[in-house]
């Protein structure tokens, strides 16, 4: 496995190789990466992974400094899962100081996680923007764990027309539920053991959902499940899968998505469902 930290080397190994897949992470790796290592290495014959810690995404309160960065143990990972090149750029490759170029997809950016992290979602979209010119993978893929980002990059990939197939992986998770996660590291023993719970209420709602309750009191019930449970809710809803919007009566197609806090841990997790 090869480790690069230019551009220029990887523009070389690039026009070296007819067909590559690419899965863009911020390293601190753990099976839910692996996995789309796995599903990237069914797609082209070279697989590169990209880590980036990437500072955009983040706003001033949250967890950048102390974002977890174990990149030697993510490298070894990554050789035993056969990936072929590791791309490690430093701030100052991505960002140089006189760049003024920012990428907005903007309505399906508005809500759920775009709503309580502004800026998040621009900052997502111009470092996967930027990430994509420089590998020029044929395929990338993303977890559906972070499924507003996932539609974001959709979107984008539409609008900017890149010529770049997006393979999105299910989620992978504990054995008690939990959404794999680099922030689950985060957790007290007892957070840990109360996280769970998220996903046990994401069930419990979509089986309301499908024995008829209404969207209004199945995000009620859930908000107050959380609540009870000791997390700090930011949103519970049900969205239409396509376009991200709030779902209504008539809508087939769903997803529920859930961000809350526990402690100061931030846990997102979603559910599909269909009518
Ligand atoms: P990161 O949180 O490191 O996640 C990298 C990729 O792994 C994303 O596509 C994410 O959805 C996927 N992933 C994380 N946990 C997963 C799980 N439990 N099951 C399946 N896939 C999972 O997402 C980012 O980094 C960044 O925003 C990035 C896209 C790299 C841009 O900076």
């Amino acid at each position: 496995m090869q480790i690069f930290h230019t551009i220029s080397d990887i523009r070389a190994w690039r026009n070296a190789n007819q067909r590559v897949a690419f899965v863009p992470t911020m390293g601190n790796l753990h099976a839910g990466h692996l996995q789309l290592v796995r599903e990237a290495k069914k797609h082209a014959d070279q697989v590169i992974v990209s880590i980036f810690v990437n500072p955009t995404q983040f706003s001033i309160h949250e967890d950048l400094a102390n974002y977890p960065r174990t990149e030697s143990r993510d490298c070894e990972l990554l050789a035993a899962e056969g990936c072929d090149v590791v791309f490690l750029p430093s701030v100052e490759t991505i960002y140089a100081p006189t760049a003024q170029t920012t990428v907005t997809v903007s309505a399906v950016s508005q809500n759920y996680c775009g709503a309580s992290r502004t800026g998040h979602f621009d900052g997502v979209a111009t470092v996967v923007c930027k990430l994509f010119n420089i590998v020029q993978p044929n395929v990338a893929v993303f977890g559906l764990k972070d499924f507003q980002q996932f539609v974001v990059i959709q979107t984008l990939v539409r609008d900017l027309h890149l010529p770049i197939e997006i393979i999105g992986v299910p989620t992978v998770r504990e054995i008690d539920g939990l959404a794999m996660s680099s922030r689950n590291g985060y957790l007290s023993e007892r957070e840990r053991i109360c996280a769970p719970k998220i996903y046990h209420i994401l069930q419990h709602a979509r089986d309301n959902l499908i024995t008829g309750k209404t969207i209004v009191d199945v995000e009620t019930c859930a908000i107050s499940a959380l609540t009870h449970a000791g997390f700090d809710v930011d949103y519970f809803n049900v969205a239409r899968r396509s376009d991200l919007q709030f779902a209504t009566l008539n809508d087939k197609e769903l997803i529920i998505l859930v961000a809350a806090k526990l402690g100061k841990t931030r846990l997102i997790d979603n559910l599909w469902l269909d009518r």
